[in-house]
């Protein structure tokens, strides 16, 4: 049980050292948490609730405080070393240098503290602060007594913006993660600070992928809306993978010359995947951000010459008579792709099905398993269309009859399992 009546405040305009220096305290502190991220109402909040155990401030928002005959301590936080605050501040404490990190603050807070810990089984972590990292990087469960919680999103799952809202609108603000994640959970926070010079999207897409993406999205008549959603989520799927180093050195490799047919089949492909999903309606933002994660990572074993005949492999590819080792090699790149995903944080399982799937087709006559329509699942099977279109834009003299001879061999080819379902949805959202 929490102690009633003892908080402490923390102010710090920075809402991603809220979230590190809440976290931390939820781990052991006995009293209550307020945090905000600017200084207005507190005398008020102070007024209504007594005096907190101790505020920790921005050194900013620590000096607007008033502070006269403070009975409480007040550490000011600092991100450069800042002299003179304390003799103009008497009511300051002591000044600490930003970024702390989660055990030094949590050292402090214990010494100058005297409530009795608490031993929590599960701690809180925001919903928002869950729909900025975009992903569950442990299980995630739902409280529902002080000593009952039940999992409701497993590790890796993507949590998305529709998501938070389904939570929010039912008034839950935090879900949990249990206590033996939350030293993980805080050197993530840790690392996020300052770590977005390594992030993909400088990278990400050349301008002449979003023309054709656009142009291609004004043939299919899909409405801003849809444009949106997609863009949404691959800058979800780009901020995923920016936290996973071992991808991120290698994507930036591949990625590096944006006019290469590599980076451009990707940038496409991923931009695609989403808008198309999100068009036809049978998926949600979390199934877009799988499928924008498998296009960014479902061909990163195949190598740049490859990819210069890539139709040729792939033809040579899904003939089990030809056993040359460059085909063998070329056939088992959906593997190596998969392989590389099992050892990323947070990427769900999903995306590594879509990866390995991507080049199946529907009587087995794809690779690498030759699996037929039936053990083809729903997101890899639209994956699959998607790329199937992505060759008739690339091989068609221009987008209209591209998308006019796609709708004819498609309403002929894709006639069982999930490959029917899909293509007949996105017939149906051309008619409207
Ligand atoms: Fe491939
Ligand atoms: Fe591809």
């Amino acid at each position: 049980m929490k102690n009633p009546g003892k908080y402490l405040l923390l102010l710090d305009p920075v809402d991603e050292i809220l979230t590190l220096q809440e976290t931390a305290l939820s781990c052991f502190y006995g009293g209550e948490v307020l945090s905000q991220n600017h200084s207005s109402g507190i005398e008020e909040l102070i007024r209504k609730k007594g005096h907190p155990e101790m505020i920790i401030a921005d050194s900013k928002l620590a000096a607007i405080l008033n502070h006269e005959n403070i009975p409480y301590p007040i550490i000011a936080t600092s991100l450069v070393p800042e002299e003179g605050l304390m003799d103009k501040f008497p009511g300051i404490t002591a000044i600490v240098e930003k970024p702390i990190s989660g055990s030094s603050f949590t050292y402090l807070v214990k010494s100058l503290t005297t409530i009795p810990h608490s031993e929590p089984t599960h701690v809180p972590v925001k919903i928002s602060t869950l729909v900025r990292l975009g992903t569950g990087h442990f299980d995630l469960y739902l409280k529902l007594s002080e000593t009952n919680y039940v999992k409701i999103l497993h590790q890796g799952e993507p949590f998305s913006e529709a998501d938070a809202k389904k939570l929010t609108d039912k008034k839950i603000y935090a879900l949990y993660i249990r206590i033996e994640d939350s030293k993980n959970f805080i050197s993530i926070l840790e690392k996020g600070f300052g770590s977005s010079d390594g992030s993909l999207e400088e990278i990400s897409f050349t301008i002449e992928n979003l023309e054709a993406f656009e142009q291609i999205a004004k043939a299919m008549h899909w409405s801003p809306s849809i444009m949106a959603s997609a863009q949404k989520s691959v800058g979800q799927a780009v901020k995923i993978l920016s936290k996973n180093p071992n991808i991120l050195a290698v994507l930036k490799k591949r990625l590096s010359n944006p006019s290469s047919e590599y980076s451009r089949h990707i940038g496409l492909l991923t931009y695609l995947v989403c808008a198309f999903s999100s068009s036809i309606g049978q998926v949600g933002e979390s199934g877009q951000i799988k499928l924008a994660l498998a296009a960014l990572i479902h061909d990163v074993a195949v190598d740049d010459y490859y990819y210069e005949n890539i139709k040729e492999w792939n033809k040579r590819a899904a003939d089990p008579t030809d056993k040359s080792a460059e085909t063998i090699k070329y056939r088992l790149h959906p593997f190596e792709a998969s392989k590389l995903i099992r050892t990323l944080d947070s990427i769900s399982p999903d995306v590594e099905q879509i990866v390995v799937q991507h080049h199946e087709e529907k009587y087995g006559s794809g690779f690498p398993r030759g699996l037929d329509s039936g053990r083809i699942g729903h997101l890899p099977a639209l994956f699959i269309i998607v790329e199937d279109f992505v060759e008739f834009i690339d091989n068609g003299e221009n987008i209209e009859t591209s998308i006019t001879d796609f709708i004819t061999w498609g309403n002929a080819w894709y006639d069982t399992g999930h490959f029917k379902k899909i293509f007949q949805a996105f017939i149906e959202n051309l008619k409207t």
